[in-house]
């Protein structure tokens, strides 16, 4: 298995109070680095993940206790319907595209391969579809809302000339086209690659990253037992937002009490030995 580090582990133990015995539900399973934690610690997991490859990487790594489902966290309720359970003691999301997603470049998430970018791969809609049919203006508007907000207009006016003269179909392409709407002098400035915000906009909208995350949320209140926790790892600041806000409201209707008055960060160390925990924002709260 690919060694994989999960991000602020031992904060998310703690913040999800999670002891023997608790069933906890991982609503991300990625490559299971936080299942494994929490099945070491003695909890039942229930494990949740949208693409089935990490299911197929589950099962061949984790003991079987964990539990696996492959399907959107928004249908959280039902998932546990179905498995006949009322309520949990914890839910953790850790959000976020995952490391075996990013580096594979066949799904498409990165710079190269195929332009792709679904999660689920049995979804219809892909990076490919949007860039090639949606609007001018609604591709400009994706990208400003999501975060490339200098130079959405121009990439999006750059995407539609050149879809004109032949399909875009890899991620080389796109880079190339962003490149082109771009001036030199703003791309050799930038501290991150200059076509990140463009990226990670169309990645969020493929997999209605936002839309999810208000869904789970919505949900949670539904799912956990009185003195329940519910742990939120975000990665971008809209999504923090979110989280924030809606927590926020949970305080105020005396559904939830907060456990973070501010986001926790990893610690320096764990940053220097897993550089993407840096951006990582950690929230929670406990059911009243
Ligand atoms: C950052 S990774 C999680 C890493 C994991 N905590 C670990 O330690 O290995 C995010 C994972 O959540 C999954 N995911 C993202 N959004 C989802 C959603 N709405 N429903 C179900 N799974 C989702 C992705 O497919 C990805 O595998």
């Amino acid at each position: 298995m690919i060694k994989h580090v999960p991000v602020m582990a031992e904060e998310c133990i703690a913040f999800l109070n999670a002891s023997k015995g608790k069933t906890i539900v991982d609503c991300t399973l990625g490559l299971g680095g936080h299942t494994k934690e929490l099945l070491n610690i003695g909890c039942n997991v229930i494990s949740i993940d949208r693409d089935e490859k990490a299911i197929e990487f589950a099962k061949k790594e984790l003991p079987k206790e964990a539990v696996l489902i492959n399907s959107e966290f928004s249908k959280l309720r039902e998932i546990l319907d179905d498995l006949s359970i009322s309520k949990v003691d914890g839910i953790l999301a850790d959000l976020g595209v995952s490391t075996y997603q990013l580096e594979d470049d066949e799904r498409g998430f990165g710079f190269k391969g195929k332009l792709d970018m679904r999660m689920n791969p049995k979804q219809k809609v892909s990076a490919f579809e949007i860039i090639n049919e949606d609007p001018e203006e609604k591709i400009s508007n994706l990208l400003f809302e999501y975060g490339e907000r200098r130079f959405a207009n121009a990439v999006a006016r750059s995407i539609c000339r050149s879809r004109t003269e032949k399909s875009i179909e890899t991620g080389e392409e796109l880079l190339e086209i962003v490149k082109r709407a771009m001036p030199p002098k703003y791309r050799f400035s930038r501290e991150h690659h200059w076509a990140t915000p463009t990226f990670r906009a169309l990645r969020m909208e493929v997999n209605n990253d936002l839309g999810e995350l208000k869904s789970l949320i919505s949900t949670v209140p539904d799912c956990l037992k009185n003195k329940g926790r519910l742990a939120i790892i975000s990665f971008h600041s809209m999504e923090d937002k979110i989280v924030k806000h809606m927590f926020r409201d949970y305080v105020k209707k005396g559904i939830a009490k907060v456990l973070t008055k501010k986001p926790i960060l990893a610690s320096k160390e764990e940053i220097s030995l897993n550089p993407k925990a840096q951006r990582a924002k950690l929230r929670a709260i406990e059911i009243l």
